[in-house]
């Protein structure tokens, strides 16, 4: 209840900086952060992504680099993108589950350098292994098949975790995929390794920039709307993120973000589980295009976002923008 004017005046309490931080709802640190990297083969290697200024993809001991640079920002997670070479990539994707593919090794060496300081997290779907790009397994008529490709991606969630990835998160909107997931896992020990689902995934025109950073787009044809959800559908969503839960994800993501806020306010009213955004690259592109274009300055267009994501209920973000919101929120 609320009295009226002048009794209340709600500017009271906006006067002053001291009076506005202490009135301050959501609180964000570098440790509600995230950070994707794109992973390359060589050494000393760096390609800039042209699609996403500003960000770059590294070989292995760039990775390190910046899984370092994440633990002294204060980032807790960093979650690995492979970029795989061509002679690599098949129809079957079957590069996804060799135990010493290049998400493996970044895996191995990060671990290696950093120790339990850092979370790793990794991607499970086939269409950085693919040939068409497609995050399953194709028919004959080019449909993605669900059973065949979810006992793929059991396979590749395994090497992964074998590898030293603390947390998998499919990707793929496979049904039933975190299941097979979290019972192969239990049986090869893996009992602390966190799922963390794509849960509420929209067949989006956002991925863009990243389907050229994983070097997909360009063979992808057709689109994936016979597996992620149409952006037009919030109920259904819901019951997406109902059945990873069920199914033993430990946190669950909407994707992309800032268009899906709703999403991601009604799954805080209705679930009680962790929920991440992923503010995926169309979305960090877009800021870059604006500041470009003069519309703002970059750091506050960029934290306006990320705050949205925290209020909407969020208890983290993935973004590209990582290691400059971590310096921003670190002072
Ligand atoms: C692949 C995957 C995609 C993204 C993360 N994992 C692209 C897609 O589904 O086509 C997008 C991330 C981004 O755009 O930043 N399964």
């Amino acid at each position: 209840m609320t009295a009226s004017y002048p009794a209340t005046r709600l500017r009271r309490t906006r006067t002053a900086a001291w009076s506005r931080a202490l009135h301050r709802e959501t609180v964000m640190t570098s440790a509600d952060l995230i950070w994707p990297l794109f992973v390359i083969e060589g050494k000393g290697a760096e390609e800039p992504v042209a699609s996403l200024p500003g960000v770059s993809r590294w070989s292995i001991d760039g990775i390190v680099a910046r899984a370092k640079e994440a633990v002294e920002l204060g980032i807790p997670a960093i979650a690995l993108f492979p970029n795989t070479p061509d002679a690599k990539r098949s129809e079957d994707g079957a590069e996804a589950y060799n135990s010493d593919n290049l998400m493996c090794r970044t895996i191995r060496g990060v671990r290696d350098a950093v120790g339990g300081d850092l979370g790793i997290l990794t991607d499970v779907a086939l269409d950085p292994y693919t040939t068409h790009g497609q995050d399953g397994l194709l028919d004959a008529r080019g449909y993605v098949v669900n059973d065949d490709t979810v006992a793929v991606l059991v396979d590749q969630a395994v090497v992964q975790a074998e590898a030293g990835a603390d947390i998998v998160a499919p990707s793929d909107m496979m049904d039933g995929r975190v299941h097979a997931i979290r019972m192969a896992l239990e049986m090869g020990g893996h009992h602390n390794v966190q799922i963390m689902a794509y849960s509420a995934k929209f067949a989006s025109a956002f991925y863009g920039p990243f389907r050229d950073a994983v070097g997909s787009g360009d063979r992808l044809k057709g689109d994936k709307k016979s597996y992620q959800l149409d952006p037009a559908n919030g109920d259904e969503a819901m019951r997406e993120i109902a059945f990873d839960i069920a199914e033993g994800a430990d946190s669950v993501m909407v994707k992309p973000g800032l268009a899906y806020l709703d999403v991601i306010a009604r799954a805080r009213a209705r679930f009680d589980v962790p929920i991440f955004a992923y503010q995926v690259s169309g979305e960090y592109a877009l800021i870059e295009a604006g500041v470009a274009a003069g519309v703002g300055e970059r750091e506050p267009l960029l934290m306006e976002k990320l705050i949205a994501f925290k209020r909407a209920g969020c208890a983290g973000i993935l973004t590209y923008h990582a290691p400059l919101a971590a310096r921003v929120l670190n002072g």
